[in-house]
Parts: structure tokens; sequence; C-alpha cells
């Protein structure tokens, strides 16, 4: 069984579904409204464990009924909660999200998030340098991804970095990733805009661009490989993303080849997206081999 630390964010999704997005200044009428558990880092830490692996998660919510509420969900998850935190004096991080015209945009705000600091993380230095494989996305603090690279190139220790959302990360943090999962907007913030062919080459086995439908994208030392996906009725794409890197992590923790890794995280991606809810579709893994 594979031992996965996540560290990252903690927030309860706000998502509203319409038949349109408003314009600016116009207000329209939604058809439903549902909070359900999220966050990049907590969606990767719920859709490991549901893998099967043996899933540690760090991170902090708020001193108010979102967060217990999470924190429910991780146990309900089998997601080990010992460094995740209540910060009593902030509130949990929350997404706001609108679900129209078969798409999602999304506002984090990051609240209780923001208190992953480096400080915090170094609770859990034991656990992480145990892991298998690490996972670190970006909606808690830079320096704090900063920490993370560092601690885990030194500990030798695997790191998977997936840059959402996107800022521009120190050629550092990348070179002492294991493996960087950004989509085509991602890797174009990260990269400067730099052929995307390019950058692939200069990262081989390590740079995977998501491309969506498409599948995924990566040069193996030879040459450029594109794992495609698999094709589905979508319900909601929120936390297909996630549910990619935390299947490839837990594969790769595995014993996997790189080719056989995105191919079980593509299936578990899009299975991950037939269900309403950034973690309501994410399969188990008897749901993703018995597709395979
Ligand atoms: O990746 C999907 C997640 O991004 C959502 O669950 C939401 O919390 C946003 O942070």
């Amino acid at each position: 069984m594979a031992n996965i630390t996540i560290i990252g964010s903690s927030s309860m999704d706000l998502v509203v579904t319409a038949s349109k997005r408003p314009n600016k200044g116009e207000t329209i009428l939604g058809e439903s409204f549902k909070t359900v558990p999220g966050g990049k880092g907590a969606n990767q830490a719920v859709a490991a464990a549901r893998l099967g692996a043996n899933v540690h998660m760090v991170g902090c919510v708020g001193g108010d009924g979102f967060g217990e509420e999470i924190i429910k969900n991780f146990n309900a998850n089998r997601v080990f909660t010992d460094y995740v935190e209540p910060v009593t004096h902030t509130e949990t991080g929350t997404a706001h999200i609108t679900l129209a015209e078969g798409d999602n945009s999304i506002i984090v705000v990051k609240g209780a998030n923001n208190y992953v600091t480096p400080d915090y993380v170094k609770k859990a230095l034991e656990v992480i340098c145990k892991s298998d494989i690490v996972l670190i996305q970006q909606e808690i603090p830079e320096e704090t991804v900063e920490y993370v690279a560092e601690i885990c190139f030194a500990n030798d220790v695997p790191l998977l970095l997936n840059p959402a959302p996107a800022r521009p990360i120190s050629k550092t943090v990348i070179e002492r990733a294991a493996f960087i999962t950004p989509n085509e907007w991602e890797a174009s913030v990260l990269f400067n805009n730099k052929d995307i062919h390019e950058a692939l080459k200069e990262y081989p086995n390590k740079l995977l661009v998501t491309e969506g439908k498409n599948g995924v994208r990566y040069y193996d030392g030879e040459i450029e490989v594109l794992v495609p996906s698999y094709a589905v009725e979508a319900v909601d794409t929120t936390g297909a993303g996630d549910t990619f890197n935390a299947a490839f992590a837990v594969a790769i923790a595995e014993g996997k080849s790189m080719k056989d890794s995105i191919r079980f995280a593509n299936r578990a991606a899009s299975l991950s997206v037939t269900k309403f809810g950034a973690q309501g579709g994410m399969p188990t893994r008897e749901e993703v081999e018995g597709c395979l």
C-alpha cells in the first residue's frame, strides 16, 4: 500500500448551478446551490485514499462548522487528520463555484489555508520523510511550496507539484520536484510562454501537461507521448485534475511505469467527472480497475 502525504488546501465548495454566467452588472436566477467538501489538497487526499493509499493530510481549517464538516469528511474517507488543525481565529477556506455551460469558474478565498506555513508543515516532518511520495498544490503560501520542495529533495522523497492555481515558480523548486503537472494555461505561466514542446524536452519523465479531453503529454527522453483521455458524459469537471494527480501518485508509488500510471490516472479522472461535486465522482480502486 502506497504511503502518501498531501500538503495543501482544504475548503468548502459553495456551488451554484445556472444555465449561464451573469455578465458584468447583471443578475440572473440560478438553478441550485450546494455546499460540498473541496480544496485541491483535500480533494487529492480523498482521491488517493479511495484508490487504496495510506494518506496523511497536512492542512488547516477554520474554527467553524465548515471546518468540522471537512474533518468529518476526511475521517469518512479514511484520510489521517493528525496534521489537520482548526485555526480558531479564522474562517475555513471557501471556493465559490459557478457551474454553467458545461464548465466551472471558481473564486477561492484561502482563509485558514494561509496558515499552512513552513513552521506548521515542520510538525509533520517525520510523516513526510516516510512517504513514498508527497503531493503539493498552490492554494497555500508560496514559501511553503519552496520549503516542502527543499525538505523532500534533501530527504530523497519524490515530490509531485501540481502548480494550480497558476503562479510563477522558482527554477529551484522546478528542479527539486520529481513530477510537475500543469494544465496548458499553468504551463504557459510556469515557463513564461515558452513553446510547450521545448519545455517538455527540458524535463523528460517529469513534466506532464494535462490537456483535458485531449489527454496528457510528456517527453519520455526520446519522443513526446500523448496518453489519450477516456470519453465520458461529463456532469461536473470540478476535481478532475485533483483525481488525476492523486491517481498518478498512487500508481507511481506502487511502481507502475510512467505511461501506465498516466493511463490509470486518466481513467480515474474520467470517472470523477460523471457525478456532481469535486469529490462526488472520485472512484474506488475497483471502479478504476473494472474499467481499464
Ligand atoms: O480543483 C478543484 C478545487 O479547486 C475545488 O474543489 C475548489 O475547492 C478549488 O479550490
